[in-house]
């Protein structure tokens, strides 16, 4: 199965590919920010440091609202629009 990671605190969780990175991330008991749960607001941009192929390509709704953020789809996702694909994802939380 999949294996998230989330920084700086580490924790980490096993996850069956399909898995929403959202979802993945509250199963590795992490406090995961979001607002809208509908790839429109932003709020759930994390950067992305390792694993970015294991994700999901993403939405020209989720491209919209990256670049609304100035952040590079190429090293942050929004957690509420992207599924695990399979393989490891290490994420970092700014805030
Ligand atoms: S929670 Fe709004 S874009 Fe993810």
């Amino acid at each position: 199965m999949p294996k998230l990671t989330i920084l700086p605190a580490g924790n980490s969780a096993e996850v069956p590919a399909g898995e929403l990175l959202l979802a993945a991330g509250e199963k590795a008991g992490i406090d995961m920010e979001a607002g809208c749960f509908n790839c429109s607001c932003g709020t759930c941009v994390i950067e992305v440091v390792e694993g970015m192929e294991n994700l999901e390509a993403p939405s020209p709704e989720e491209l919209d609202v990256l670049d609304q953020w100035n952040k590079d789809s190429d090293k942050f996702r929004l957690t509420c629009c992207v599924h695990i694909k399979n393989g490891d994802v290490v994420l970092r939380q700014s805030h």
